[in-house]
């Protein structure tokens, strides 16, 4: 059967905060989740005191939600949207998390290989279903031991009906090409797909049955991949992106969305939707002024100025002698004009924005079959 791209009914703005989202069915009873930094929401923090490497710095705006951002993720906004609250991270046992509407198991820099001696991050995509395993079996165990228990977790079949979100990819991308050429890493993409393959299957097989796949962004869009791999302007396309890191993305994308579609014909019972984060991002970045931004490249937490206002050496929100100068990275005064946050993450109205097309529907494709549609009143959070 060939692929059956439903476009989604559009929202229907009647009051400015309110949104009716016809068939995007989030209102899941629980949501697991499965990311690196463009979706983690404290678990690298909580689970590494101090992420070696990553400069806390990074955390800046949030240092104590221990999110890439300064202020929400696209996770975030689509969890309040349908009333839920923030998802907890796995790795959280010092905060007081809360699982009864699910579990978050993304790190940031978290990739889909499993992790090398040289990798920022130990939760690459296996480890995190070996996590969701582990807190599935001892969700069973705590309920069988004392039903009282279940007010502060889940019912069983949460983990039927629930939802699996996954957003992984681009650390994987990027650490290739610091050592292979673009046809090179084009060619090493297919052994990610087998990874993803053989990770969406365990969760199938431990019962999960509701997926939603984001594809991953332009990675040759941030400051800090450009300032590596764009130093010669003929590395860049029109927008100023680097050109290679573009082409890996979208061709993971194609692959990844085929997976998808195999993976729903083969299992009936299945539903997928996946969203196709990359096409956003890209409109945002190349369409900024319709919508508001007044930079679509540079960060906002960085030094050097424009075009990218980002230097290697220095990280957002760090304070570093350089050429004979204290210098500190500095959020800029409002970080709604800016489309980028630090040079790898996206500004919280940046996600808001990715968020509200996610909610448009124009870039959602369920692939299963839909029912009749459904009004699920959503709230969208005041800015
Ligand atoms: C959305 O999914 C949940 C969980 O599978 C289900 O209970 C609910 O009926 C669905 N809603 C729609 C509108 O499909
Ligand atoms: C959603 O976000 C708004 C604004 O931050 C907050 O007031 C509200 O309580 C949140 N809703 C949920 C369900 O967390
Ligand atoms: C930039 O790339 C072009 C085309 O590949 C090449 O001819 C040129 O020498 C490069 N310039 C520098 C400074 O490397
Ligand atoms: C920018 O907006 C124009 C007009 O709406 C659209 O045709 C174009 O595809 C957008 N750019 C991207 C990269 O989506
Ligand atoms: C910040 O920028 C946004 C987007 O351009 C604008 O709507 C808002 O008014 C600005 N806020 C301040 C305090 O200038
Ligand atoms: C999204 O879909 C709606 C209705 O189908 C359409 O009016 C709108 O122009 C679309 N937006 C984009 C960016 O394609
Ligand atoms: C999948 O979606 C279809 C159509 O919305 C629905 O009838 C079915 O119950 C869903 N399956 C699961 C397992 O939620």
């Amino acid at each position: 059967m060939a692929v059956k791209i439903s476009i989604i009914q559009i929202l229907a703005l009647f009051f400015p905060h309110l949104v009716f989202v016809s068939s995007l069915n989030f209102s899941y009873p629980a949501v697991f989740n499965f990311g690196d930094s463009n979706s983690d929401t404290g678990g690298l923090v909580a689970g590494i005191a101090f992420p070696l490497g990553l400069p806390m710095g990074q955390t800046y705006f949030h240092e104590s939600s221990g999110r890439f951002c300064d202020g929400r993720l696209i996770i975030d906004f689509l969890m309040n949207a349908t009333g839920q609250p923030f998802l907890s991270p796995y790795l959280d046992s010092i905060g007081a998390p809360d699982f009864r509407t699910g579990c978050n198991f993304a790190a940031g820099g978290a990739t889909i290989l499993p992790p090398t001696p040289y990798s920022l991050c130990p939760f690459s995509f296996n480890l995190q279903v070996a996590q969701f395993i582990r807190f599935k079996t001892r969700v069973f165990e705590l309920l069988a031991e004392d039903k009282n228990l279940q007010k502060y977790l889940f019912p069983e079949d949460y983990f039927k009906d629930g939802l699996y979100m996954f957003d992984m990819g681009q650390n994987d991308l990027e650490g290739e090409f610091y050592y292979r050429s673009e046809d090179q890493v084009l060619a090493f993409i297919p052994s990610l797909l087998s990874q993803i393959e053989k990770g969406i299957q365990k969760l199938y097989n431990e019962g999960a049955r509701n997926f939603w796949v984001h594809n991953t962004g332009p990675l040759g869009c941030l400051p800090r991949l450009i300032t590596t791999f764009g130093k010669n302007s003929s590395e860049l396309d029109q927008l100023g992106c680097v050109k290679s890191l573009n082409n890996a993305a979208a061709l993971f994308n194609l692959q990844l969305r085929d997976f998808c579609t195999k993976f729903q014909e083969q299992f009936s019972e299945v539903n997928i939707t996946f969203v196709d984060i990359f096409s956003i991002k890209l409109d945002l970045i190349s369409n900024y002024s319709e919508y508001g931004f007044k930079e679509p490249l540079a960060a906002c937490c960085g030094i050097g100025g424009p075009p990218l206002n980002f230097d290697p050496r220095i990280n957002c929100g760090q304070t570093k002698n350089l050429d004979g100068s204290i210098v500190t990275a500095k959020p800029c005064s409002n970080s709604s004009e800016y489309v980028n946050w630090d040079g790898t993450h996206y500004t919280e109205a940046a996600n808001r924005h990715v968020f509200e097309q996610i909610l448009k529907g124009n870039y959602s494709y369920p692939l299963m079959s839909m029912n009749e549609p459904l009004e699920i009143p959503v709230t969208i959070p005041p800015q």
